[in-house]
């Protein structure tokens, strides 16, 4: 079964058409990425995709029924997630399980056991201010990977990082990802962190944006930092970097 199912998907704001007979199929523990130029419409199509908006044209499907918030099947970790400055770090983490419902109790117990996996253990009580860039980022992905939703949408989640703590980031993901096995679908500009994280890079056109490949990541499994020095890696990435370009430069002539 496909956890995601992208069928001819277009969106217009008015006048301003973002997507155009979109595809995309993502299957359960498949981990997508998505990689096209800046405005294109990702951040669009993943609010199509949590339900939060409506295409104009074609379906979205979520384990076989149309995308809706109440469906309750996405967690959506968006391009700007804040964590509320005046609550703790637990705190801010089990808000989503509060928020549908579960006592605060039963929520703090759950997202206090992912606190080790996360690299945040003993920071419970902590607030936001107190925590680096990359451990917010963490706590943000922690409040999202709670919900045990059979789709998760991260939206450039490592976007404001430095590059260090970014490369960091990604081989943790990678391995978290390993162990999980979360049905995934990550938005990024940084073709090499899609290459590391994926086995699908699915490459958007300029707005109107389509799928104008899929491109699969012929890595194996579990993947660290060894691969990104391998030559698979390297030819995948330019094979990206090649249809991005490509994307561009048929649009502007
Ligand atoms: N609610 C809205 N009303 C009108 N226009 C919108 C709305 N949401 C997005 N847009 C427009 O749709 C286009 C795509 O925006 P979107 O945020 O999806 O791009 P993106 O690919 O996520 O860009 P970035 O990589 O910079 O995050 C933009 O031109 C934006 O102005
Ligand atoms: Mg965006």
């Amino acid at each position: 079964m496909s956890s995601l199912r992208i069928e001819g998907v277009g969106k217009s704001f008015g006048e301003l058409e973002v997507l155009r007979d979109l595809e995309l199929t993502v299957d359960q523990g498949e981990f997508a990425a998505v990689i096209g130029p800046s405005g294109s419409g990702k951040s669009t199509l993943f609010n199509l995709v949590s339900g939060l908006d409506h295409p104009t044209s074609g379906r979205v499907l979520v384990e076989d029924a149309p995308a809706s918030v109440e469906s309750g099947k996405v967690a959506y970790m968006p391009q700007k997630d804040l964590l509320f400055p005046w609550r703790t770090v637990l705190d801010n983490t089990a808000l989503g399980l509060e928020a549908q419902g579960m006592r605060k109790k039963e929520a703090r117990a759950r997202a206090d056991a992912l606190f080790a996996d996360f690299g945040l253990d003993g920071f419970q009580k902590a607030y936001p201010s107190q925590l680096s860039g990359g451990m917010r980022q963490r706590a943000a992905l922690l409040r999202t990977v709670v919900l045990e939703r059979p789709v998760l949408l991260l939206d450039e989640p490592f976007g404001a990082l430095d590059s260090l703590t970014r490369t960091d980031m990604q081989l943790w993901l990678a391995d978290m990802w390993q162990r999980h096995r979360w049905t995934v679908v990550l938005v990024t500009h940084d073709i090499r962190e899609a290459v590391l994280l994926a086995d699908t890079v699915h490459v958007l056109s300029p707005r109107p944006a389509t799928v104008v490949e899929r491109i699969d990541v012929p890595l194996p499994r579990p993947r660290g930092a060894a691969d990104f020095t391998a030559p698979e890696f390297a030819a995948t990435e330019r094979r990206v970097l090649e249809t991005l370009r490509g994307t561009t430069a048929v649009k502007a002539a």
